[in-house]
């Protein structure tokens, strides 16, 4: 455990660059290395969640090397030669990795076992392991539907079609994947839109994936057996990583701070629309198209933001970034009031009680309830920061990271129990911090 105490900061300036997006460094090692070639990949987050698929992408067969700062070169194996691992998948912190593998494994004659951290391991993998078993793969999971668990894949494994329970891009991509290398058609119907990068990313490596809608829902269409041709990817910042930064810049008086080359893909770019609702001053710069995702840089200037009721329509598109968001509405004048945030109670921790606790620690007036928070804001007045006990991260990078981001706007500065965690998704997050305020 490394405890650290962000103090509060002067305002943020200048301009800074986050690492690459987090979603889209996955699929990128996942589809080069299924791809027949070598692809190359740049602006990959090197954080140790994506190393994890790295490693787990190596031991079925890809060849995959650092050629420098976020510069990768994959040779991949082919759709159907995936080869049986010789030890068990060490995902970490990371459900992405996870649940993606799966689907990878769930159609190759191949069986894998998995096994994560203490978080992970206590997250819901039936929701994957449900749509798997009916394509043929066999799955004996922990008690509860976790990990530790071993997946026997099924070749050939069987077309479905499958409409998603819950709102989650890993859940359809996980199916998607076990539609690769499966005879005949798969697909995936989507009541509610998550994002959709898989579908994207697919189409450029040359996938057949069709894109349609039926009575007011997506479907998506994977044609199996497909055979992947290489590609480079260039990966847009992460929007997960800059909404820090858009809160910070918001909430620290005299800020104008530009964040470069964030990706905007509207099944992302939620946290924009609603810390603008909230009278955030945010402005698109140059936006422009990059590795098939749109992408903007984000002029943030400091602005008094104003508590509002959350549309629920919006969650999926803003799923990560509501830890942020609620220390903004802390710092609002008025009330935010949030609903339909089951999934926030699976994520890396549950994520309404440990931010009702951390920002209750420092301060702030916040009521819990099963599905959202209600938060009633200081005005702009800075929290009192931790004072006894310290803000505990339980083994979540964005509840450290957003409690990091209350500490700037604080008296007394927050103290945080473990900021390990943020080497999963952030790496480079406290020497940026020092970088805008310097
Ligand atoms: C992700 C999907 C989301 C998100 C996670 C990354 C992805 O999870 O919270 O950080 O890359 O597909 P769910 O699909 O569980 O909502």
């Amino acid at each position: 455990m490394t405890s650290h105490r962000f103090l509060p900061m002067g305002p943020m300036k200048g301009a800074i660059r986050v690492p690459g997006d987090k979603s889209i460094s996955h699929r990128a090692l996942m589809f080069a290395g299924l791809a027949m070639g070598r692809s190359r990949i740049s602006g990959l987050l090197e954080g140790e969640d994506v190393l994890a698929t790295a490693a787990a992408m190596r031991q079925f067969g890809a060849q995959i090397a650092r050629e420098g700062d976020g510069n990768w070169v994959v040779d991949g194996v082919g759709v159907g030669s995936l080869l049986q691992p010789r030890q068990a998948l060490e995902m970490g912190n990371s459900g992405t990795s996870t649940r993606l593998l799966m689907g990878l494994v769930a159609s190759h004659a191949i069986s894998a076992t998995f096994v994560g951290d203490a978080s992970l391991s206590g997250r819901p993998m039936k929701r994957v392991i449900d749509p798997l078993s009916h394509m043929g793969a066999s799955i004996e999971a922990s008690s509860g539907g976790t990990l530790p668990l071993m997946l026997r894949g099924a070749s050939p494994a069987v077309p479905i079609t499958y409409r998603l329970p819950v709102a989650s891009a890993q859940v359809k991509s996980a199916v998607l994947l076990a539609g690769l290398n499966t005879p005949g058609i798969t697909r995936v119907i989507e009541p509610v839109p998550t994002r959709d990068h898989t579908e994207r990313m697919l189409k450029g490596f040359g996938a057949r994936l069709e894109v349609g809608e039926e009575n007011g829902e997506t479907v998506i269409a994977i044609h199996g057996e497909a055979d992947l041709k290489p590609m480079d990817v260039t990966v847009p910042g992460d929007p997960s990583s800059a909404a820090f930064f858009m809160v910070a810049a918001s909430i620290v008086p005299g800020s104008d701070l530009t964040i470069l080359n964030v990706g905007l893909n509207p099944t992302r770019a939620g946290l924009l629309a609603v810390l603008r609702q909230m009278g955030a001053d945010i402005e698109e710069i140059s936006p422009r198209e990059i590795g098939g995702e749109p992408v903007a840089d984000l002029r943030v200037r400091h602005a008094p933001l104003t508590g509002i009721a959350v549309d629920p329509a919006i969650v999926p598109a803003m799923i990560d970034e509501f830890p942020v968001l609620f220390v903004a509405a802390a710092l609002a004048s008025g009330t935010t009031r949030t609903s339909g945030l089951e999934e926030l109670r699976v994520k890396e921790s549950d994520r309404l009680a440990a931010m009702a606790a951390a920002l209750a620690s420092v301060g702030a007036q916040v009521e819990e309830h099963e599905d959202g928070l209600t938060i009633h804001g200081t005005g702009g007045e800075p929290l009192r920061g931790s004072t006894e006990a310290a803000v505990r991260s339980l083994l979540d990078h964005r509840i450290a990271m957003s409690m990091a981001i209350a500490g700037l706007a604080s008296t007394g500065g927050v103290e945080i129990d473990d900021i390990a965690p943020i080497a999963t998704s952030f790496p480079t997050f406290t020497s940026l911090l020092g970088e805008a305020s310097a």
